[in-house]
């Protein structure tokens, strides 16, 4: 794993959006072979999407050969209300690239059957030649996509239950009130994640300090699924300095080091 640490939100923002500008330019993406992008949501990729729609208003960077996959969905949310995801993603993202959008793939919260929803989605992602790289954020108790504590590690698209840590967390999104966040919401599972060949972690705020620590230092643990990177052959987590905060000294010096090497 690698672990690139930064001075501030900013930074982690603008890197992350020059690391996935730089790989969709290098892979040449073409109609008949597109670039296969993994999305969160989140505050924290808010930065690295604002950065990207800026390289695409430069013509850095293009997403007309670009398919997208997003985590996670609500369960009970569609696009017209402004809480959903796949708003959130047109809000933020979509509708300010060059994206085409019949690339977009969102899982849908309003499916009238939502287990033959997930199991499509695992399809799609097959057929679309699987995810080169899934970018992601992590939630206060080391949480990826909504996959909480004691998730199965080799997960795949599914219904799951929130965490109370997270309704709270996510609350502010829903006026406030942690009740009116919904309960479940269909996600990506460790697997489906796990299964890109590369994934892109941003971490931000010493709100999720002691989740990073537990994901970089300590073991392999389904009660921090973020942990899972540890068995990935290319994985980067991008945060600021604040979000190191609990990492040993140590820790953080090694992996400034080695950044810093040719
Ligand atoms: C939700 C999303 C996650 C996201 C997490 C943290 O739980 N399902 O994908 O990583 O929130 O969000 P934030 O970046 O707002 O802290």
């Amino acid at each position: 794993m690698r672990v690139v640490i930064l001075d501030n939100y900013e930074e982690v923002s603008r890197w992350a959006a020059l690391h996935i500008a730089k790989r969709i330019r290098e892979s040449g993406p073409q109609a008949a072979k597109p670039f296969v992008l993994g999305l969160p949501t989140g505050s924290t990729p808010l930065g690295t999407y604002r950065e990207l729609i800026r390289l695409c208003g430069e013509k850095k960077v293009s997403f007309k050969n670009v398919v997208t996959f997003n985590m996670d969905e609500y369960l009970g949310l569609g696009e017209d209300q402004p809480e959903s995801y796949r708003r959130f993603m047109m809000d933020n993202f979509f509708n300010h690239v060059d994206m085409d959008k019949k690339n977009i793939h969102t899982l849908n919260g309003l499916a009238p059957d939502s287990g033959a929803e997930c199991l499509a989605y695992e399809e799609a992602i097959r057929a679309s030649g699987g995810i080169e790289l899934f970018l992601g954020g992590m939630g206060s108790d080391g949480h990826l996509a909504f996959n909480e504590p004691g998730s199965s590690l080799s997960s795949r698209t599914r219904v799951k239950t929130l965490a109370g840590e997270t309704r709270i967390a996510n609350a502010r999104f829903f006026g406030g009130d942690p009740r009116r966040v919904p309960a479940t919401a269909l996600t990506v599972g460790v697997g489906t994640v796990m299964d890109a060949r590369e994934v892109l972690i941003l971490v931000s705020g010493y709100q999720k300090a002691r989740a990073l620590r537990a994901v970089v230092e300590e073991g392999i643990n389904h009660m921090w699924t973020l942990s899972c990177l540890q068995m990935h052959q290319c994985a980067i987590i991008v945060c600021d300095r604040e979000a190191t905060d609990e990492l040993k000294v140590r820790t953080v010096r090694y992996f400034m080091d080695i950044e810093k090497r040719p």
